[in-house]
Formats: C-alpha cells, sequence, structure tokens
C-alpha cells in the first residue's frame, strides 16, 4: 500500500477462521459485534472515513453507504456469491471495486438444493411434525405419499455454476431429464447431462420439478409470478435456493392451496426471516430453511479467505480475486 495513512476497514460480522487477522496487519479493522446486522445508523457511523467494507448479503450497500464512507473507499468486498445487495452501478460510478465469493460454495448450495428437493417430494417436514405432535399413529398404505423423481423432468432455472452442479447430481443420480433456461446454450451440459435449452414457457410447460439458479436482477425478480405457475403442470415440485425475490409469495402460497403445486422446498424468502407465523411457512407442505446454502465449515471458511483477499487487493489499488465490476 502506497499511502503512508494506515487504511481503514468496517467488516460487518464477525467471520469464521483466523483471515481477518490477514486485515489486521494492515489495517484499523472495526469488526462489527453483534451476530444482528448493524442499523442502517450503525452501518452510515460504521463505514465513516472506510477504504475498504467487508459486508453481507443481509447490508444493503446503496449509494448513501458509499457516500457516508467518503472519498477514500476502495473495494466493497462482500461475503457471497450474490450482490444483489450492493449497488454495483453506483460503486462503478465512484471508481469502487466490489469482489464476491463464487465457486466455493457451489457445492454445498447445490447439495443442498437436491435436499430440499427430497425433502419437499418426499413430504418429510409433514412426517416428521406427525412424530414430534404424536400425530403418527400407525403405519398406513396411503400415508404420506409423496413423489419420486427418478425419470421425471427436471427444469432448471439458471444454468450457472450452482446450477449446473445441481444438475448433475439429480439427472446422475435420479436419471432425470433436463431442461433449462439460461443467457446461451450450455455445450457442456447438453453433452454430458443430456439437458436440453429451453424458454421459460417451455420449461414451466414442460417440468415436474423446478429448481431457480439465477441471480436475483430486475430481470428475475417475480421471475415465478402468478401466470408462471398458471403455466406449470399439475403437480409441479419447487425449489428455490437462490433469493427469496424470484419468486412471488403470495403466488406459491396460492399454487399450493389449490394443489397444483405438490410441495416448495425454499432456502430463501422475501424477507428474510419470513415471519414465523406467514401461511407459507405454517404450510404443511413447505419446507423453509434459514438460507443455510453455503453453511458448511468449508465453504464458509473458503469463503471468508476470498472475502479478505479482495479487500487486501482492493486496498493495493489492484484487481481483486473475484470481481464484479471494474
Ligand atoms: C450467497 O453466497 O449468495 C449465498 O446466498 C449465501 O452464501
Amino acid at each position: 500500500m502506497n499511502d503512508t495513512k494506515t487504511p481503514k476497514i468496517f467488516v460487518t460480522r464477525r467471520l469464521p477462521g483466523l483471515h481477518l487477522d490477514r486485515l489486521r496487519g494492515v489495517a484499523d479493522v472495526t469488526v462489527w459485534p453483534d451476530s444482528m446486522p448493524p442499523s442502517r445508523d450503525d452501518l452510515l457511523a460504521g463505514v465513516a472515513q472506510c477504504d475498504g467494507l467487508l459486508t453481507l448479503l443481509s447490508d444493503r450497500i446503496d449509494a448513501s453507504v458509499m457516500d457516508a464512507a467518503g472519498p477514500n473507499l476502495k473495494v466493497i468486498s462482500n461475503y457471497a456469491v450474490g450482490y444483489n445487495n450492493i449497488d454495483v452501478a453506483a460503486a462503478g460510478a465512484r471508481g469502487i471495486r466490489v469482489g464476491n465469493t463464487p465457486d466455493v460454495l457451489t457445492d454445498a448450495t447445490a447439495d443442498l438444493a437436491v435436499t430440499l428437493l427430497l425433502a419437499a417430494a418426499r413430504r418429510v417436514r409433514e412426517a416428521a411434525n406427525q412424530v414430534q405432535t404424536g400425530g403418527w399413529k400407525t403405519w398406513e398404505p396411503t400415508g404420506l405419499l409423496g413423489i419420486e423423481p427418478a425419470g421425471k423432468t427436471l427444469g432448471v432455472i439458471g444454468m450457472g455454476r450452482i446450477g449446473k452442479a445441481f444438475a448433475r447430481r439429480m439427472v446422475g443420480g435420479w436419471n432425470m431429464p433436463l431442461l433449462y433456461t439460461s443467457r446461451t446454450v450450455q455445450d457442456d451440459v447438453d453433452e454430458s447431462l443430456g439437458g436440453r435449452h429451453v424458454d421459460l414457457d417451455e420449461l414451466l410447460a414442460q417440468s415436474d420439478f423446478i429448481s431457480v439458479h439465477v441471480a436475483l436482477c430486475d430481470a428475475t425478480a417475480g421471475l415465478l409470478d402468478a401466470d408462471a405457475f398458471s403455466r406449470m403442470k399439475d403437480g409441479v415440485v419447487i425449489v428455490n435456493t437462490a433469493r427469496g425475490e424470484i419468486i412471488n409469495q403470495d403466488a406459491l402460497l396460492d399454487g399450493l392451496n389449490s394443489q397444483k403445486v405438490f410441495a416448495a422446498g425454499l432456502d430463501v424468502t422475501s424477507p428474510e426471516p419470513l415471519p414465523h407465523e406467514h401461511p407459507l411457512v405454517r404450510h404443511p407442505r413447505t419446507i423453509i430453511l434459514p438460507h443455510i446454502g453455503s453453511a458448511t465449515d468449508r465453504s464458509r471458511n473458503a469463503m471468508a479467505e476470498i472475502a479478505v483477499d479482495n479487500v487486501l487487493h482492493g486496498l493495493r489499488g489492484e484487481s481483486l480475486r473475484c470481481e464484479v465490476n471494474l
């Protein structure tokens, strides 16, 4: 770092491992001490005169946060692969680099999407609840019947790293014909998994299981709305490990109530957390998790390593290890 002044970094939550020590070696680091996110006022105060920010997906980093940091701000490193919480255009306009943590959470998130698909299809939550509440009285030939994915059509919305890892698991393990949407045809998916690139209409009309793997942006917010649900097959199973805002939750609830949707497995909702009395949480055919896609020791440590590397590169004025804008 050329500057003689010690750079100032605000980290919005404690991170696993010892990676923050590498920042402490070169910078004056303030780590928000609570497990709850800083309030807006605390965030605006915390970033003042910072050279770098290390943020979480639950922190809204918009132009006013960047302006509150001031002209020294060089880098915003998000501890997530998704960066919809950051106004990347505003950062670019101010010459601030934005980093994320891709790849290292791909397997963990794909594993969780598989878990949710199977749990939803086999009504695992409803079944476990019966045991816990004493509702299970006897083995019944027609009790708690679910759906088997083997041989059914899988629709993957968004064939990026996580979409591919999920598709590989499901096609390899359950021999599912694969349809997918993506900006471009993915030759490797077509060749190795027998996938077929289709438009959203065809995917909705043909899929027995639909899993969401797109990033949240203007084009994908509310992508699965009431109209989309009306075009799905009866008895479809929905999985979402991407971002809650991609699914219109009222439309999903209507789909579940009308039995258009057999079941839904969600790791993400809008808002997070969804109030525990929300009808989607209470619905027997949903299984909703607290955004734990990347929650393995290995992934969260590797995310911390990349996020800290991104800050260090940004402070030196270099391209980030994983950069999303400049
Ligand atoms: C991400 O990284 O974007 C996940 O949603 C959480 O790890």
